[in-house]
C-alpha cells in the first residue's frame, strides 16, 4: 500500500518524450500538499495510479476528493510537490483527462436534446451538433455508442432519469479519447439499482478502452466488484491500495482520526465508528450551491481532442 509521505511513487521517466508517456503512470503525486483558503487539505502525499486502473476514491465529506481532482486538472495549484499526468506536469485543458464534476443537478431541467448536450462538450462547438464539424459528429456517435446511449440521445435531458443522464455525462467525458477519467460522485442521487448500472457501465467502458478511472463515492459497496484499488482520503492524508490493504481498522482509524471498525457481512463491507456506519450519510442528495465548482456543466470537462491511442491495460496492484 502506498501511504502518505512514505513512498516516492513511480520511478518512471518524466521527460517529454512520448515513450515516457507510455511508460509513466497515468497519475503521479510526489510529496504533494494542497491548500485551500489557508487550510491544508492534503499533506505531503505521494502515490501513483497506473494506466488501465479503476480507482475508487473514498473519504468523508471535506476529505479533499473534489479538491484532488481539481488539482489534477490544474485548477488548484499544489502548494508543494509535483503532480504529473502521463509523466507531464499538470496543465489546464489537458486533453488526456475527462472530467465529470460533482455538481450537476441543474441538468435535470434542460430541454436540450441528449445528442446536442454531448456535442456541447466538444471544444469549439458549444452550440451542439448543428454547428459541429464531421469529426466532432463522428466522435459524438462513437462515445454514445460506447455508453449504449444512442437512443437516449434523441430525447431531451429533462425527460431522462438520473441514471440515463449519467450515461450521457459519461459519454461527454469520453470525447477526445482521454486516458484518465475523473468522475466525481457519479452515484449521487441514484437509487441502488441505477448505482449498480452506472458502476458496471464505467467498469465496462474503462476496461474496453484500457483507460484509468478515479471514481469518487461515499460508499464502498457499490464499487466493490469493479474497482482495482481504493484511494482513501482523510485527515489530510491518503492511502492507496487494494481493499484488503486499505479498508482495515488501523488504516481507517488513522484517516478518520478516531477508532474505526470494519465489518464484513455477506460480501459487503461496513466502516463503523462507535457502532454507527460512517460512510454514506451526507451525500444521498446532490447539492448545487458550491461556489468552488464554478465551471459550468456544459464545459466543465477538461479535455479537448487527443490523438493518443496507447492503451496499456495493466491491472496492477503494486503498492
Ligand atoms: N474554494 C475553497 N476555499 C476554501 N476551502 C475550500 C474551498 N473549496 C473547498 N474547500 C474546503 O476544502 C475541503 C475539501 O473539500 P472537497 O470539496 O475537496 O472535499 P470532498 O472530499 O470532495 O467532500 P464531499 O464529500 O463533501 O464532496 C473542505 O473542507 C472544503 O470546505
Ligand atoms: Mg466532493
Amino acid at each position: 500500500m502506498t501511504s502518505t509521505g512514505h513512498n516516492a511513487p513511480g520511478g518512471a521517466p518524466t521527460d517529454a518524450s512520448s515513450q515516457a508517456a507510455h511508460a509513466a503512470p497515468v497519475l503521479e503525486l510526489e510529496h504533494v500538499t494542497l491548500e485551500l483558503g489557508g487550510r491544508t487539505i492534503l499533506r505531503d502525499t505521494g502515490f501513483a495510479v497506473n494506466q488501465g486502473e479503476f480507482i475508487g476514491v473514498l473519504g468523508p465529506n471535506g476529505a479533499g476528493k473534489t479538491t484532488l481532482m481539481r488539482a489534477v486538472l490544474g485548477l488548484v495549484p499544489a502548494a508543494h510537490g509535483a503532480i504529473r499526468v502521463l509523466g507531464q506536469p499538470v496543465e489546464r485543458g489537458n486533453a488526456s483527462i475527462g472530467y465529470m464534476p460533482q455538481t450537476r443537478s441543474a441538468l435535470a431541467g434542460r430541454r436540450v436534446r441528449g445528442r446536442d448536450f454531448v456535442a456541447m462538450a466538444a471544444d469549439g462547438h458549444r452550440w451542439g451538433l448543428p454547428h459541429a464539424d464531421a469529426k466532432t459528429r463522428a466522435d459524438v456517435e462513437r462515445v454514445l455508442d460506447l455508453v449504449g446511449g444512442s437512443k437516449l440521445a434523441a430525447r431531451p435531458l429533462s425527460e431522462l432519469s438520473g441514471g440515463e443522464r449519467q450515461r450521457l455525462l459519461l459519454a461527454q467525458c469520453l470525447l477526445g479519447k482521454p486516458k484518465l477519467l475523473l468522475l466525481d460522485e457519479p452515484l449521487i442521487s441514484l437509487d441502488p439499482h441505477h448505482q449498480k448500472n452506472v458502476v458496471e457501465l464505467v467498469r465496462r467502458v474503462q476496461q474496453e478502452l484500457g483507460i484509468a478511472v478515479l471514481f469518487s463515492a461515499h460508499e464502498l459497496n457499490p464499487l466493490l466488484n469493479s474497482l482495482d484499488r481504493v484511494l482513501y482520503l482523510g485527515s489530510g492524508v491518503a492511502a492507496l491500495g487494494t481493499v484488503d490493504e486499505v479498508i482495515t481498522r488501523p488504516v481507517l482509524s488513522r484517516l478518520y482520526g478516531s477508532p474505526i471498525d470494519v465489518m464484513r457481512v455477506n460480501g459487503r463491507i461496513f466502516v463503523m465508528s462507535g457502532g454507527v456506519e460512517v460512510e454514506k450519510h451526507d451525500h444521498e442528495h446532490e447539492h448545487d450551491e458550491d461556489g468552488a465548482h464554478s465551471h459550468s456543466h456544459s464545459h466543465g470537462h477538461a479535455h479537448g481532442r487527443s490523438h493518443q491511442h496507447d492503451s496499456r491495460d495493466g491491472h496492477t496492484h503494486d503498492v
